[in-house]
């Protein structure tokens, strides 16, 4: 695990201000939707940190952004990621890609080639394909690239990892994971989550990859070997939900061309079985907790809408001692939200420092096989290998 984990939980996010190399890190941000706002919120807490650059495809949108933001002499009126990376009077060392899903890949490795660390936002690509020519874009520029989940920053997430580790369960045989919503289709600033064209998968890629995230983490990311994956659209193509309410229920039918519901079964090196669904629309209120079973014990996740943050509740340890079966209950730890922060402080600190990937694509290179396998199998109706060349 690179150094950046270690960050102290407790820190105080706003007394970050380390004396660097003698100058600022320069970044850019690629992309300045929803979650830029998130970037640059942490940015900004960041006195080492100048952002310089910003790009978006829709004409102005960039600009409004930085204002709305109170940042100011940011150059911005790049038409495109491209425009902003070939510009060397930049001097980058950072860019944070924010693009919708379609638009991870490109970004990257143009920025990767440039000689450009990358933090890029979740999931990892759209395809397997696509991230393993990223992978080859990252190997070939020894530079940083950091794949933005927030949760393995989080206190109980590690504590799920941890757990899993120490041996307490036993050799683990069995993974039950997922979560989703009964209705929660994300359509707050228009259609980039719902479109073919811009998202490519639904659900599996918004949600999905992060309940992946928080188990295969927890056992040491196995290599998937197969998937018998199923999704299904039934909420998004109904007029009378997605879009509805703000009287675009047809429009949004129309345009719906993603999985708002997932599910597989996935047989992962080691012998371990991996139980998977996860739903951005359903008609029931939770399709259940998170398990792990073990020849020793099993361990119990409270649910959540979605494992972008932490878990739902304490954890429970299902085990024996001297014979009687028991529960161990492990309290959640309960303090202020830094994951967000941690996860683009430990991304700048490794590009500051030497260090590695804080979430390095050697391990989400599986989430993305997994997603992808899961559509790949959904397509054809039958059960999948996963393969993975040299990268
Ligand atoms: N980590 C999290 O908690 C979290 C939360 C929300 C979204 N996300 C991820 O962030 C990504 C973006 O989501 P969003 O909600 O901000 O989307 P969004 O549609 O609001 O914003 C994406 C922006 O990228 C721009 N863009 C696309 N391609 C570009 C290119 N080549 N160059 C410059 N600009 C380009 C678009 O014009 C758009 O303004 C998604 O992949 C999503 O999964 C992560």
């Amino acid at each position: 695990m690179a150094q950046n984990t270690q960050l102290d939980p407790n820190q105080s996010v706003q007394d970050e201000a380390k004396t660097i190399t003698g100058r600022k890190l320069r970044v850019g941000i690629i992309g300045t939707g929803w979650i830029a706002g998130a970037h640059m919120d942490q940015y900004k807490k960041m006195a080492d940190v100048e952002v310089v650059a910003g790009a978006d495809l829709i004409p102005g949108k960039a600009a409004e952004f930085f204002k709305k933001h109170g940042v100011e002499n940011v150059k911005c009126d790049y038409p495109s990621h491209k425009e902003m990376l070939d510009d060397e009077s930049l001097q980058l060392d950072a860019v944070s890609i924010c693009t919708y899903n379609r638009q991870h890949a490109e970004p990257t490795i143009y920025a990767l080639k440039k000689g450009v660390n990358v933090v890029l936002e979740k999931p990892f690509t759209v395809t397997l394909d696509e991230a393993i020519e990223v992978m080859r874009a990252e190997k070939e520029s020894g530079k940083i690239l950091s794949i933005g989940f927030q949760p393995r920053f989080d206190p109980n997430m590690q504590q799920v990892k941890k757990i899993c580790e120490s041996g307490v369960l036993g050799d683990i045989y069995y993974i039950l994971t997922g979560g989703g919503r009964r209705r929660g289709i994300p359509t707050p600033f228009g259609t980039s989550f719902i479109e073919e064209k811009t998202a490519g998968l639904g659900a599996l890629a918004d949600i999905g990859c992060y309940s992946l995230d928080m188990v295969l983490n927890a056992v040491g990311y196995p290599k998937p070997l197969t998937v018998s994956g199923y999704k299904s659209d039934f909420f998004g193509k109904d007029p009378k939900y997605c879009g509805y309410k703000q009287g675009k229920g047809e429009e949004y039918a129309k345009l719906f061309g993603v999985d708002d519901f997932a599910a597989a079964f996935v047989r992962l090196e080691g012998g371990i079985i991996l139980d998977f669904r996860i739903a951005w629309a359903m008609n029931i209120n939770t399709p259940g907790d998170t398990i792990i079973l073990g020849t020793k014990g099993g361990l119990r996740i409270p649910s959540t809408d979605c494992w972008n943050g932490s878990v739902g509740g304490d954890l429970t340890i299902y085990h024996e001692v001297a014979g009687v079966q028991t529960q161990t209950i492990i309290p959640m730890i309960q303090q202020p939200d830094q994951n967000f922060y941690k996860k683009m402080r430990s991304f700048l600190d490794a590009v500051r420092d030497g260090g590695k990937a804080p979430v390095p694509t050697s391990q989400i290179l599986y989430n993305q096989a997994i997603l992808d396998g899961i559509a790949r199998s959904s397509d054809l109706g039958a059960e999948v290998k996963i393969e993975i060349p040299e990268i």
